[in-house]
């Protein structure tokens, strides 16, 4: 049974160990270096009622992630978030994603944001056609943005308005 709920602090090492494991193995993520405790943890305290984390539980183990962070920093943006999810390798293609990208869009609805940003890497077609599934539009294009395992990365950028 599969179970999505808000993440507490006691997750945040399951969800390094999949971000980590996404940070060395894909370019889902531009990160390239793995994260610390330290860091995760304030990257957990940025987030609260209209920036959630969630997570999902297959039969109790921990399977994936998915959270919506804020865009900037600089207050006009309050409304805008970005979206991230991960699921562990050995769960992918199962339908979790999918599970957890619509409980996260409707938790960025209740609480009041206006658009979610969507980053991801030129190849990551699985994630770009998930996206396209839940409303979102391909909006551009920023070309050779990022450089991981040798090569220049283009970056397209999708956008859901509620
Ligand atoms: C991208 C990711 C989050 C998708 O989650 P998932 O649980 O694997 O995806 P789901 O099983 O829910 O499938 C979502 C859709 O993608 C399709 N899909 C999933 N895996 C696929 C594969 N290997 N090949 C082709 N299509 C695939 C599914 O068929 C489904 O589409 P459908 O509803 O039309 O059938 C997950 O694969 C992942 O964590 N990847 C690495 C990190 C990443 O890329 N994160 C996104 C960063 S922007």
């Amino acid at each position: 049974m599969l179970t999505i709920r808000q993440a507490a602090f006691d997750d945040l090492g399951q969800i390094t160990e999949i971000y980590n494991d996404a940070i060395e193995k894909t370019t889902a993520t531009f990160d390239t270096e793995p994260k610390t405790p330290e860091e995760q943890e304030r990257w957990f305290a940025e987030h609260d009622a209209r920036h959630p984390v969630l997570i999902a539980e297959q039969d109790d183990l921990f399977v994936g992630w998915t959270s919506l962070s804020q865009w900037s920093d600089r207050c006009a943006y309050s409304d805008t978030a970005e979206i991230s999810l991960y699921i562990k390798e050995e769960y992918r293609g199962k339908g979790i994603g999918k599970k957890l990208m619509k409980a996260i869009i409707q938790e960025g609805k209740t609480a009041g944001l206006h658009t979610v940003i969507a980053r991801i890497a030129d190849s990551n077609d699985i994630s770009i056609e998930l996206c396209k599934s839940f409303g979102f539009q391909h909006i551009g294009t920023m070309r050779e943005v990022g450089k991981k395992f040798g090569k220049l990365l283009d970056v397209h950028i999708m956008q859901l308005i509620y």
